[in-house]
């Protein structure tokens, strides 16, 4: 089932989200509702604070190429352990902040611990657009979006695009 994706400005999507205990269906359930909300919105990554829920659960895809076979991943408490000196600039967006783009430098690669979906512990050294969505999402669940790596002018000027935006949505 699809649910709705918050919009920033909301301060839940400041707060610091809680670790997952055990993985239950409920907590399936909701890591195939975000995938849903994902494909449908299109999108690359959402966390679950996205969707109003404060539980450090995460969901990708950086497969681009239609032609390519998806990889829909899952993420209980996903961890960075270790980040490349290296970085890497790319334009991001946000699910939560439609429209507005910005360069953000981040490590290029890192190596994330995670549990997936069946409470078995993962690890991976992600690179490129991976690394860039993976930690972009972790953020998130630490109530940090990608417009606070910005100077502050800009940050302010994406925020009363947003708010703008919010009220023109929210008009009858
Ligand atoms: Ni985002």
């Amino acid at each position: 089932m699809k649910r709705n994706i918050i919009l920033h400005p909301d301060p839940r999507l400041k707060k610091v989200a809680e670790p997952v205990e055990d993985i239950s269906d409920a907590l399936r359930t909701l890591a195939d509702d975000m995938l849903e909300t994902m494909y449908d919105a299109p999108g690359i990554g959402l966390a679950a604070p996205q969707v109003g829920v404060l539980q450090r659960v995460v969901v990708a895809d950086c497969i681009k190429d239609p032609d390519d076979t998806p990889r829909p991943l899952v993420m209980f408490n996903p961890e960075v352990i270790s980040s490349s000196d290296e970085t890497r600039v790319y334009e991001e967006g946000c699910l939560s902040i439609p429209e507005q783009f910005a360069d953000v430098t981040r490590p290029s690669e890192v190596e994330v611990r995670w549990m997936d979906r069946d409470g078995v512990e993962q690890t991976e050294v992600f690179t490129d657009l991976w690394a860039t969505c993976v930690q972009h999402e972790i953020d998130h669940l630490d109530g940090k979006l990608f417009i606070d790596y910005l100077k502050p002018l800009k940050r302010q000027i994406i925020t009363r695009k947003m708010v703008k935006l919010k009220r023109e949505l929210a008009r009858p």
